[in-house]
C-alpha cells in the first residue's frame, strides 16, 4: 500500500462474455487514493489486472453521459463519483439494467435513444420565425422555468432506474422531461405534436421518484411528468380509466366511487372516537380511502386500531369527513381537484385538536408532510411504522408470539425513496420472534416500485409480464420467502394482484406490517 493510498477497496465486477454467452464475476482489490473516481478505479483495473475489461467512457467530466454503471445496486456515472464517497469496502459493479448487455459493463443504449425520436427533441420553429432569429430569442427569465431540464446529459441513468420502462410503450423519464422542456419554451411551436406523443403512455409513470433520486445532474424528471399530465388533463384527452378515478374523487371524495357515508363501515363494532362527536385526541388516525373501503384492506385498518388500543393511545378518526388526501390525484395531474381535497382536509385538521396525525398510507404521509397546502400547516405527522418502531424500542410493545416464517420487506416508494423511512419497518419485523427477514436484491433506495403509484393501482393496463408488481413478486419468489411484508395499502394491493396473476397465492402471501404485528401479539 503506497503512502497515498487511503484504503483498499474490493471491486466485484459482473461481466459478460458475448462470445461464450457467459456471465461471470471478477474480483479486484484496488488501492484507492483521495479523489479517485470509479472510472479511475476501472482504468486502474484495466491497466494493472485485466486489459480485457470493457466499460464505456469519453469526457471523464460528467458531460457525455456514457459511463453509467450500477454500484451496489444504484445507477451512477463512473467519472462523476468518488470511490471514497461511497464509504464501502466492497463495491459490486454491474451494467445498467433495462438495456441489453454488449460486453461486461457496456450496454446497448439504443432503446433509450429510440424513445427520443417520438418527441422531436429540438425546437419546432415556424418558418417565418426562422427568418428573424433576433425576435425569436428568449428572455432569460423564461429560461429559468426549465433551466434544470436543460442540464440533462442523456446518460440513461434514469432509464436504468425506472420501473415503468419494462413496458416498452413508456418513453422513459429523460425523454418525457425533455419533452416538457420544449412544452414550456415559448419559442417552440410543437405543443400538439408533443402532447400527442405522450398522451397514451405518460400514465405508466408511477411517480416512484427513482429518476429524480439518481439523476447525477439533479434534474427533477418525476415532477415534469406530473406537469405534462396536468397539461393533458386540461385538454380532457385522458384514458377512460384515469377519467373514472378523477370523476369518483370529484363526486365521492374517494377514488373508488364509494359513498362518503360508508367510509366508516370498516370500523363497525369498534366503537371508535369519531369526529364530530369527538374533536380532540392525542392521535388523529388518518385511515386512507383504500383501507377504509376495500374489504381486504379493512383488515389493515382494524389491525392498526387494535394496536393503538393495545398501546393505550388516545386516538380518533375524522369519519365521513376524512376525504382522500389527494396524492394520487396530484400525481395524475389534476391539481385543482387535489387543492379542493387538501383544503377540506386542512380545514378538518384545524377543527380537530390533535398532537399528531398518524397515517396508514405513505401517500397520505407524503402529502401531509411535503405538499402545499398541507405542508404549510407544519403538521406533526407520523407514518404508523415510525410509531410502532418507537413503541417497540421503548419496550411499550413486544410482539412475543412467534411467526416462524421467512419474510422479505418491500419498501414502498412514498415511504422510502421519497421520505427516507427505511429502517423503522425493518426494526419492527426484526422484533417479531421466529421471523426471518431476508432482503431482496433491490432494497431501500434501490427498491423496485410495485407499480401502484400515481393512480396506476386503478388504471393498470400493461400486459402481465410488463407490470412492475409481477416483476417484484418474481424477485421475492426467487428468494424463497413465504411472506412479502410491506407498509402501504397500495403496495399490498398491487403485489397481491401479482400473486393472483402468477397463480402463486399458495406459495407466497402479502401482508401489511400492521397485520403481522397484530398477529404476533
Ligand atoms: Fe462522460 Fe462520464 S465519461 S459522463
Amino acid at each position: 500500500m503506497n503512502s497515498e493510498t487511503e484504503k483498499i477497496v474490493e471491486f466485484k465486477i459482473h461481466r459478460y462474455d458475448p462470445e461464450a454467452d457467459r456471465h461471470y464475476v471478477s474480483t479486484f482489490k484496488v488501492p484507492v487514493k483521495k479523489g479517485m473516481t470509479l472510472l479511475d478505479a476501472l482504468l486502474y483495473i484495466k491497466d494493472n489486472f485485466d486489459e480485457t475489461l470493457a466499460f464505456r467512457y469519453s469526457c471523464r467530466m460528467g458531460q457525455c453521459g456514457s459511463c453509467g454503471i450500477m454500484v451496489n445496486g444504484k445507477p451512477m456515472l463512473a467519472c462523476y463519483t468518488q470511490v471514497l464517497h461511497l464509504n464501502a469496502d466492497t463495491l459490486v459493479i454491474e451494467p445498467l439494467p433495462n438495456m441489453p448487455i454488449i460486453k461486461d459493463l457496456v450496454v446497448d443504449i439504443e432503446p433509450f435513444f429510440e424513445k427520443f425520436k417520438l418527441i422531436r427533441p429540438i425546437l419546432i420553429k415556424p418558418q417565418e420565425e426562422l427568418k428573424k432569429l433576433v425576435e425569436f430569442a428568449q428572455l432569460p427569465d423564461e429560461l429559468k422555468k426549465y433551466w434544470d431540464l436543460t442540464l440533462c446529459i442523456k446518460c440513461s441513468i434514469c432509464y436504468a432506474a425506472c420501473p415503468a420502462v419494462i413496458d416498452e410503450r413508456f418513453l422513459g423519464p429523460s425523454a418525457l422531461a425533455t419533452n416538457y422542456r420544449f412544452l414550456t419554451d415559448s419559442r417552440d411551436q410543437g405543443a400538439d405534436l408533443r402532447l400527442r406523443a405522450i398522451a397514451d403512455n405518460l400514465w405508466l409513470c408511477t411517480s416512484c421518484n427513482s429518476c429524480t433520486l439518481f439523476c447525477p445532474k439533479e434534474v427533477d424528471a418525476s415532477s415534469s411528468v406530473v406537469e405534462e399530465r396536468s397539461l393533458i388533463v386540461e385538454t380532457g384527452n385522458i384514458p377512460r380509466t384515469v377519467m373514472d378515478v378523477l370523476t369518483s374523487v370529484m363526486r365521492y371524495h374517494n377514488p373508488m366511487g364509494r359513498y362518503p357515508t360508508k367510509r366508516m363501515e370498516w370500523a363497525e363494532g369498534l366503537n371508535l372516537k369519531t369526529y364530530p362527536q369527538v374533536t380532540k385526541a392525542d392521535v388523529l388516525y388518518f385511515v386512507c380511502c383504500l383501507t377504509a373501503y376495500d374489504t381486504r384492506h379493512q383488515e389493515i385498518a382494524k389491525s392498526m386500531a387494535s394496536l393503538f388500543n393495545r398501546l393505550g393511545i388516545d386516538f380518533a378518526v375524522l369519519g365521513n369527513e376524512e376525504w382522500c388526501c389527494g396524492d394520487h390525484i396530484l400525481r395524475l395531474g389534476e391539481k385543482g381537484l387535489f387543492e379542493e381535497l387538501a383544503e377540506h382536509n386542512v380545514s378538518m385538521f384545524k377543527k380537530f385538536e390533535a398532537n399528531r396525525i398518524v397515517t396508514l398510507s405513505p401517500h397520505c404521509y407524503d402529502a401531509f408532510k411535503n405538499q402545499k397546502p398541507y405542508s404549510d400547516m407544519g403538521l406533526n405527522v407520523q407514518h404508523y411504522t415510525q410509531l410502532l418502531a418507537d413503541a417497540i424500542e421503548k419496550g411499550k410493545l413486544a410482539p412475543s408470539k412467534p411467526i416462524n416464517k421467512k419474510v422479505t420487506y418491500h419498501d414502498p416508494c412514498f415511504l422510502g425513496k421519497r421520505n427516507g423511512i427505511f429502517e423503522e419497518p425493518r426494526k419492527i419485523l426484526e422484533s417479531i420472534k421466529g421471523l426471518e427477514l431476508v432482503e431482496m436484491k433491490r432494497n431501500r433506495e434501490n427498491s423496485f416500485c410495485c407499480g401502484g403509484g400515481a393512480g396506476r393501482v386503478w388504471t393498470e393496463d400493461a400486459l402481465v409480464e410488463k407490470r412492475p408488481c409481477v416483476n417484484r413478486v418474481k424477485e421475492a419468489l426467487d428468494l424463497g420467502v413465504e411472506v412479502i411484508a410491506t407498509a402501504c395499502p397500495f403496495c399490498v394491493s398491487t403485489l397481491e394482484d401479482a400473486t393472483k396473476v402468477l397463480d402463486v397465492e399458495n406459495k407466497i402471501v402479502v401482508k401489511d406490517i400492521a397485520e403481522l404485528v397484530k398477529e404476533a401479539l
